[in-house]
């Protein structure tokens, strides 16, 4: 991005940062969910580390939006009240740690990793041992005087324990709200129609900040301290200050840990990360700190933030990015994809630049222009999309898209069908629907050929090695050995993995073949009519040639065709048309003469006994000792069936590990969810 675009940009990042802020920390009100909040501010702050004379003191980075509300008394803060730079990933911590070894270029020193709780920064005043004062951070300068509702936070002593206590103390710590007293508090709060909290911090703070300190006592709070910023001034370290912390009687978490590396921190992150849903309050990432305090002076404060510490935040499921261009991706069946070209951001755990669009209806549907922010999601292994606009940022400047009329790939001018959502390039041997052809041809479901990525196909298309499927059996190690970053083990073992896909499942090879319409699930269901189609003398079949299987699929009539469960009129034309072009006559000849050999499905009828018989089944999450497709298969066998959603239709959820979305619709609509152990209970009788 050039000075003047960031400029403009960094101008209604700071607005909108400040309004969105301004909303939540004053006045409570959650208009953007926090992770936007915070994917916008980090955009913001590296967009002023690009450009630092762009960085002005009224910058969000520089100053903290919240105001002391009115109805309490002021607290000035001895100390400013800081917050802390987000990172999201162990790039960005290095990049973090790079920063200060410039300034600490002759000094070693060790870190100190602990939970980043999410509740609401307090102030705690202690005189000759006794809590006098407690207050919000405020603006950062000045807090909110909450001494009564801290006093009622059982976690939170009034008098500290042991001897020689300094004659003032001042800790800093997080006021929070267990989990499960949250969904308590909500689920009383619906039931007597009042508005619910958006999230436990909202909870805790719409908490301390009452006038009534009954509500507070009511609403079982607790404290963690993370620090001491006066009273011990003795301490080396600030993991010293937790054992003083504790010491003097405070809550200290202990999910905490010296750390020598940046690795060490990546791998305490990593395990907190794992732990955090089995937790009993929310956190938002780990705060990663130098260790040694005499290393602070010379770090100093930039902005609002010390340099010594930093948040190393969990990357969450959706982040905001900026639109800088749309253009259509070609598809395997010719089909043009609008993706959406971004600035980077972070999304469970990755750097994503692309999001899909879907449609064109989806473009219209939620008006995706080029130079909108929006929000990006991705869950799981899925691919990111762009799901919302966040309209507030438009200038004006933003260009609506549409579609070409000709394929970007090949030229050819692009189709709609009547009552088609989908545009498409028509012509087949546009060299962007043969790249991806290849690409599904090698992978997952199909020829499962692991390590045969976009790059190489592009590559052997390029140096005109695969003109047809077929040709990829036919490269020798030679071949690969001429790729760029071939080494001769990589060329054995890719040589060797396609050339043991000289035989596989009938069902495997009919996916491969990428026919339009022609799913794994649909393969699955037809291959047993393929099979019987060929001629009963040429039985029994172990295994069954390319050939047999051509003349078997040409046999194979409409009417057949489509008695098979998800194989519409529109399908079945294609299916016909695809056996019947001179070019899968010729691709079927070079199989054959390959020896590709083809193995049946098990011919096992399916089981009306089964309990699963015509039951519906919805599978999520990694299973741990089958494969997705086992279990699908081991459903069909049992004469069960199989759904990508869950609805109240279905019957059973699968869930493996990591189980998403599905799972908690399952829980939603009581759907009964069984894990593998059960399923094979099932599955056995
Ligand atoms: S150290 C420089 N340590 O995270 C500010 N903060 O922006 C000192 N938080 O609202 C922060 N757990 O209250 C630190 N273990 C922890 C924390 C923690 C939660 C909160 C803090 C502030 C925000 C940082």
């Amino acid at each position: 991005m050039n000075k003047h675009d960031a400029e403009k940009r960094i101008t209604i990042l700071r607005q909108e940062i400040d309004t969105y802020r301004y909303q939540y920390h004053v006045l409570d009100q959650l208009t953007l969910d926090e992770v936007l909040l915070d994917s916008l501010k980090h955009e913001l702050y590296q967009l002023e580390q690009q450009f630092p004379d762009l960085i002005t003191l009224d910058s969000p980075t520089q100053r903290v939006a919240g105001k002391p509300l009115d109805k309490f008394s002021k607290v000035p803060h001895s100390k400013p009240m800081l917050s802390l730079q987000d990172v999201f990933s162990p790039e960005e911590l290095a990049d973090w740690d790079n920063r200060n070894r410039k300034l600490l270029p002759d000094n070693t020193y060790t870190y100190f990793s602990e939970i980043k709780v999410d509740g609401l920064a307090v102030t705690l005043i202690y005189e000759n041992g006794i809590f006098v004062k407690g207050a919000t951070r405020g603006d950062g300068k000045t807090g909110e005087d909450i001494t009564e509702n801290l006093k009622t936070i059982e976690s939170i002593p009034l008098r500290l324990k042991g001897n020689s206590i300094p004659p003032r103390v001042e800790v800093r710590g997080e006021v929070y709200m267990p989990t499960q007293s949250f969904e308590q508090l909500n689920n009383d709060r619906e039931k007597e129609g009042q508005p619910l909290f958006a999230n436990p911090r909202n909870a805790a703070a719409g908490s301390v900040r009452q006038l009534d300190s009954s509500i507070a006592a009511s609403r079982n709070l607790s404290c963690f301290i993370y620090t001491i910023v006066e009273g011990a001034e003795q301490a080396q370290r600030h993991s010293d200050l937790h054992e003083q912390a504790r010491a003097w009687g405070f809550r200290v978490n202990t999910l905490e840990k010296k750390c020598a590396s940046l690795e060490e921190i990546a791998v305490f992150w990593q395990t907190i990360n794992e732990k955090r849903s089995s937790l009993p309050y929310w956190i938002d990432g780990i705060v990663v700190s130098i260790d040694e305090l005499d290393m602070e002076e010379t770090l100093g404060v930039i902005g609002k933030a010390p340099r010594w510490s930093v948040a190393f935040k969990f990357s969450p499921e959706k982040a905001t990015a900026l639109v800088e261009d749309i253009k259509v991706q070609v598809g395997r069946t010719g089909v043009l994809t609008p993706v959406a070209h971004l600035s980077p951001t972070i999304v469970a755990g990755s750097t994503v630049q692309r999001a899909t669009l879907h449609n064109m209806d989806e473009i219209n549907r939620k008006d995706v222009r080029i130079g909108d922010t929006v929000v990006v999601q991705k869950a799981g292994d899925i691919i990111p999309e762009v799901v919302e606009v966040l309209t507030n940022f438009r200038d004006g400047d933003e260009k609506t898209f549409t579609m070409p009329e000709r394929c970007p790939v090949c030229e050819t001018p692009i189709v709609k069908e009547d009552g088609e959502i989908a545009y498409r390039c028509p012509n087949r041997d546009c060299p962007a629907q043969q790249r991806e052809l290849f690409l599904h041809f090698v992978g997952r479901g199909a020829l499962n050929i692991e390590g045969v990525g976009p790059a190489i196909i592009d590559q052997l298309l390029e140096q005109g090695l695969v003109k047809n499927q077929a040709d990829l059996y036919k490269l020798t190690v030679e071949n690969f050995k001429q790729l760029d970053s071939f080494a001769e083990k990589k060329a054995d073992n890719t040589y060797n993995s396609i050339q043991s896909r000289k035989t596989l499942p009938m069902a495997n090879f009919l996916f491969a073949l990428g026919i339009i319409g022609i799913g794994r699930e649909t393969a699955i269901l037809l291959a047993p009519l393929v099979v019987e189609h060929i001629p009963k003398e040429q039985h029994p079949l172990e295994t069954v040639t390319p050939l047999q299987f051509f003349h078997s699929c040409l046999t194979l009539t409409g009417e057949e065709l489509t008695t098979l469960h998800g194989i519409g009129e529109k399908v079945t034309a294609t299916f016909i048309e695809y056996f019947q072009r001179p070019a899968t006559r010729v691709l079927f000849e070079q199989f054959q003469h390959i020896g590709i050999h083809l193995i049946p499905p098990a011919q096992t009828p399916p089981t009306q006994q089964s309990p699963i018989a015509d039951k519906t089944f919805v599978l999520t999450g990694t299973l741990e000792h089958l494969t997705r497709e086992e279990a699908q298969t081991l459903i069909r066998q049992h004469g069960g069936k199989i759904s990508s959603s869950v609805s109240k239709k279905t019957d059973y959820v699968l869930a493996g590990n990591e189980a998403g979305s599905k799972l908690e619709k399952a829980r939603e609509l009581g759907v009964e969810v069984i894990g593998e152990e059960e399923f094979s209970k099932l599955t056995l009788q």
